[in-house]
């Protein structure tokens, strides 16, 4: 399958593309930053921005199926890049008459979404972390999901816990709606966006991914996630 990557040059992004290329699929991976992505067989790097019609309609382009893992980090700021970027993309597919479009969403961005029932999630996380600097991270997602359902495209969204980094690909697990839990590695998260390009699951659907083997502990988690950035 011919598939584009959005957002391939990030943490994500790099992890589906290496399983994506592994899988046998010719993949394009979009970034604004062509030259952070060392080549590869099988690999087209494509410089777009995502909020540039023009060159995601290009990125698009003779493509069959499109996977969007683009992210900004949290901010007080106000966050357009889930909507707008995937407004673009869904424009593009729909002009070039590509159907197949699978994209990473959070859990947080669902207001029934409980993590935890530790005292610490309720206490702390969700107050500190969940209503405040991504506050405006969980509204755009909010958008991008609106626009995508209403996209009449073959769509899947694949809501995610908090990523953070494992040794490889784990038994994850799969649910419909917003998962409980806490962390969703990467690899998984990847390796779950991905399956779904060759999944029987009728599209049109929204699930969850988490990951339940070597977790981090939540410390552990702000430390790499938070504050220690270069280690993401
Ligand atoms: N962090 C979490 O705990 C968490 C939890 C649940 C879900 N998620 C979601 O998981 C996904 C992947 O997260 P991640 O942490 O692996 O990646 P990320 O750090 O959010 O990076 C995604 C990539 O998006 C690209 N990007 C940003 N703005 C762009 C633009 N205007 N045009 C084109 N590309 C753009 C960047 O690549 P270039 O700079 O190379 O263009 C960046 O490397 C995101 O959608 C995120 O919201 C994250």
């Amino acid at each position: 399958m011919r598939v584009v990557i959005f957002g391939a040059n990030g943490p994500t992004g790099r992890l589906l593309t290496v399983q994506a290329l592994a899988a046998g699929h010719q993949v394009a991976a979009v970034t604004r930053h062509p030259g952070d992505i060392p080549p590869r067989v099988g690999l087209r790097v494509v410089q777009a921005d995502a909020t540039d019609p023009g060159t995601v309609s290009a990125a698009v382009a003779g493509s069959d199926a499109v996977v969007s893992v683009l992210g900004v980090p949290y901010s007080r700021r106000p966050v357009s890049l889930y909507s707008a970027g995937t407004a673009s993309i869904i424009t593009a597919m729909r002009d070039k008459g590509v159907r197949r479009l699978v994209v990473a969403g959070t859990a947080a961005a669902d207001p029934g979404y409980h993590g935890s029932d530790s005292p610490f999630f309720s206490r702390v996380m969700e107050p500190l972390f969940m209503r405040r600097p991504g506050r405006t991270v969980y509204d755009d997602n909010r958008r991008m999901e609106t626009a995508v359902r209403a996209s009449g495209l073959d769509w899947t969204i694949v809501r995610a816990c908090w990523l953070f980094n494992s040794a490889g690909i784990s038994d994850y697990l799969v649910c419909e709606g917003s998962p409980h839990g806490m962390f969703t590695a990467r690899a998984d998260f990847a390796a779950c966006l991905l399956a779904q390009l060759a999944s029987d699951r009728p599209a049109r659907v929204t699930i969850g991914v988490r990951t339940v083997a070597a977790t981090p502990s939540i410390p552990a988690q702000i430390w790499h996630q938070v504050i220690n950035k270069k280690n993401k």
